[in-house]
């Protein structure tokens, strides 16, 4: 807490000397402006506005299809709620990709529209010439490695990513590319945990870890997968903290059933 009372907002900066300290990040996703609230007052460092809106706020089976506009939409709602957490905006498919330019300017588009704080995009080497553009004009970039699901159909599957000798050199060089190019913080996603911890302490930017082991300098879960609502879904990876598909489930039947019983509204919760 500052002296005037407000939590003190979380900036890239602090990441990086929590970092020095041997204390943990911790990452949520958030898409709406009830359950980022709930997400920020909980104290959570980093929120995600993940382009995983694609899987559990529309329902599409991968990322592909996420627009920036969408993204700015789900960012703009999150932003009216958050007073403490550095909100981090997912660029999606097909708006940083081959291009420095449009990187550009689809990275400024979601900075002044949507007031976030930071931009995250999936990629090493072969992106590193847009994230530096995106750079250049003061916007901080969060990389992301290991299984990027914008690439999905290249890989042809979610399974745990360079488990291979020549995919794990990549993915270590790929992360001193983009330390070297000024990213703030790297994603790790569902990599073997050795590899996880021989690159966090191969470079001096924080690695925040979904399915990459404990040896991450911080944590990323999907806020419906560990509040139990999208439970379709089951990775190894992932821990539940509440079973709110039942618990929503079981409200919403109750209430049904006091509506048709008459038993709601009764005369207190009426004029
Ligand atoms: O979109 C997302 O939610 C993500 C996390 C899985 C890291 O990129």
């Amino acid at each position: 807490m500052s002296v005037h009372g407000q939590a003190k907002k979380v900036t890239t900066h602090t990441l990086q000397e929590m970092k020095r300290a041997g204390e943990k990040i911790t990452m949520l996703t958030a898409y709406d402006y009830s359950l980022a609230k709930l997400v920020d007052r909980g104290g959570v460092d980093v929120i995600l506005v993940g382009d995983s809106a694609s899987n559990v706020m529309a329902g599409r089976d991968t990322t592909v299809p996420m627009s920036l506009d969408h993204m700015i939409y789900h960012a703009q709602c999150v932003e009216r709620a958050v007073d403490r957490a550095l909100i981090v905006v997912d660029m999606p498919f097909g708006t940083y990709q081959g291009n420095s330019a449009i990187a550009l300017e689809s990275a400024i588009r979601i900075m002044k529209e949507s007031s976030g704080h930071a931009v995250k995009l999936e990629g090493g080497s072969e992106i590193v010439g847009s994230i530096e553009r995106i750079l250049t004009a003061g916007i901080p970039v969060m990389g992301h490695l290991g299984l990027t699901p914008q690439s999905i159909y290249k890989f042809g599957t979610y399974t745990v990513r360079a488990k291979e000798n020549d995919e794990a050199e990549k993915l270590i060089s790929d992360a001193k590319i983009l330390e070297e190019a000024g990213c703030f913080a790297i994603v790790l996603e569902k990599i073997p945990a050795h590899l996880a911890k021989q690159v966090s302490e191969s470079i001096s930017i924080p690695t925040i870890g979904i399915g990459a082991g404990a040896e991450c300098d911080g944590q990323v879960l999907v806020l419906h997968d560990m509040l139990g609502i999208t439970t379709d879904f089951s990775p190894r990876f992932l821990r539940r903290y509440l079973d709110l598909e039942t618990q929503i489930t079981n409200a919403v039947q109750q209430y049904c059933s006091d509506v048709r019983s008459k038993d709601f509204p009764n005369d207190e919760e009426s004029y």
